[in-house]
């Protein structure tokens, strides 16, 4: 049998190939670099490289020749670009200012990880640095992603870097020699587990700037098999050396509440926090349908931050779609999909279950209640691909307003996306329907727009 193309429209797909986290997102006069963790010859997570990709909306990409290539160091694990405007790592050259990129290398056989640098004066073509490494820790394990960033407090490099049970602080005025300035360690809040794909970023607030600290983790349960991999986040103030949680919250804040978010982080050198995360779940990631490519990534979302009353929370939006969008229909239950691609706007005041299926029985159902959001997709399409992949079937999101809602669903092709209560709420999934789904159902008393993607 062919394998079914699952190829989302709008979602971010490698040419061919394996992808996972999104790597040295950068903006560049106007033109948005997206890197990727990337292995060209197989389906499955392997040697990895630096896949690379430009858009100038986030929806529409031009591949480039691969980045970065595994070397004498390691493979080339997740990590950053900055644009290096004031040259003051000297790599430019001929007025070419350098878009540099840090990187982890990890060695395949020793397991090792310490952290290079290259640098490219044409935005494609990417020199390592000859005195790599440049950040070494010897005695610890599980020690990746550096995440650099301009620092306003100190006027000079930073950059946030995971090792083990915490992140830790670096700084630099050239981009090789950085010397350590702080630790910011997980597990204050109960949640303990390995850190990954770090994030530190200013955002403006009606109270002044605030700063967002996020943390992708590998997360023990007691069935070792079952452990998770869920992104958090931490929101206080970075005083130049390190993170300090200021608006402390007795439970974990969760980034997205669906299960194919991951490894999320935000462009570089853009005036407001853009994000894009890696649409997949570690757990079966190997193993979903596939054809020529695995692996996607979500859609961008700026990341705002609210007050509520719980306290500050982080809000998503996600940006790019309007330029693609068909006008919005109200439409009744019942009706016919006219593509695989599309939006749905629902706003109620009372309890809803809106679905998605199509003639083969499968569905999507999605319940909204006064103090939840319940996605289901157990009977969704393909799932016996991997068992895990059940075991993460049901999405129970916490509502923020008790009262009206207002969902905003974007459908394609094989992934979910819901942004709810004014974007509080995110939920990313994947779904692998024998059949596009053909008909909208929902059976309350609802609004419900639909428009599609051109
Ligand atoms: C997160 C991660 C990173 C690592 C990369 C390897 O998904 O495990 O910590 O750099 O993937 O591909």
């Amino acid at each position: 049998m062919i394998e079914q193309d699952h190829r989302p429209k709008l979602h971010f797909t490698p040419p061919f190939g394996w992808i996972n986290d999104p790597n040295g997102m950068v903006h560049i006069e106007g033109n948005y670099h997206l890197f990727y963790q990337y292995f060209p010859d197989g389906l499955t997570w392997g040697p990895m490289h630096w896949g690379h990709a430009v858009s100038r909306d986030f929806i529409e990409w031009k591949h480039l020749p691969t980045a970065l290539y595994p070397d004498e160091l390691g493979m080339i694990f997740s990590g950053s670009c900055v644009y290096d405007v004031n040259n003051t790592s000297e790599f430019g050259k001929d007025g070419h200012k350098p878009i540099a990129a840090i990187f982890t290398n990890h060695h395949e056989v020793s397991g090792t990880e310490v952290q290079s640098i290259a640098y490219s004066l044409d935005g494609i073509h990417f020199e390592k640095y000859y005195g790599n490494p440049v950040i070494t820790e010897p005695s610890l394990k599980d020690f990746r992603d550096p995440k650099a960033f301009w620092n306003p407090i100190n006027n000079c490099w930073s950059l946030v870097l995971a090792a083990n049970d915490r992140v830790k602080f670096y700084r630099s005025d050239n981009l090789k020699l950085w010397s350590k300035t702080g630790d910011f360690v997980v597990g204050g809040n109960g949640v303990f587990g390995i850190c990954e794909c770090p994030d530190c970023f200013p955002v403006k607030t009606e109270c002044g700037i605030k700063w967002v600290l996020i943390i992708s983790m590998i997360i023990p349960v007691d069935d070792e098999r079952k452990q998770v991999h869920k992104t958090q986040y931490f929101i206080g103030q970075f005083d130049g050396d390190t993170f300090v949680d200021t608006e402390r919250s007795d439970d974990p804040l969760w980034l997205n509440c669906g299960p194919d978010h991951y490894a999320g982080v935000t462009f570089q050198n853009l005036d407001k926090p853009v994000m894009i995360g890696w649409a997949n779940n570690w757990k079966y990631a190997c193993d979903t349908p596939a054809t020529d490519y695995r692996g996607q990534m979500t859609l961008a979302t700026e990341i705002k931050l609210k007050n509520t009353a719980l306290g500050w929370r982080v809000a998503m939006t996600p940006l790019g779609l309007e330029a693609y969008k068909t006008k919005e229909l109200y439409v009744n239950s019942g009706v016919k999909f006219k593509s695989n691609a599309f939006g749905v706007n629902v706003r109620g005041a009372d309890n809803e279950k809106i679905i998605f299926s199509n003639e083969e029985g499968e569905e999507i159902c999605i319940e909204v209640t006064n103090s939840e959001i319940i996605v289901d997709r157990t009977k969704s399409g393909k799932k016996v691909f991997h068992p895990l992949y059940d075991f993460y079937g049901k999405t129970i999101a916490k509502r923020f307003s008790y009262k009206d809602f207002e969902l905003k669903i974007i459908f394609d092709v094989s992934l979910l996306e819901i942004f709810a209560d004014d974007g509080l709420i995110s939920i990313t999934m994947s779904v692998y329907p024998d059949n596009p789904y053909s008909t909208l159902k929902f059976d309350g008393d609802s609004k419900v727009e639909l428009y599609y993607f051109n």
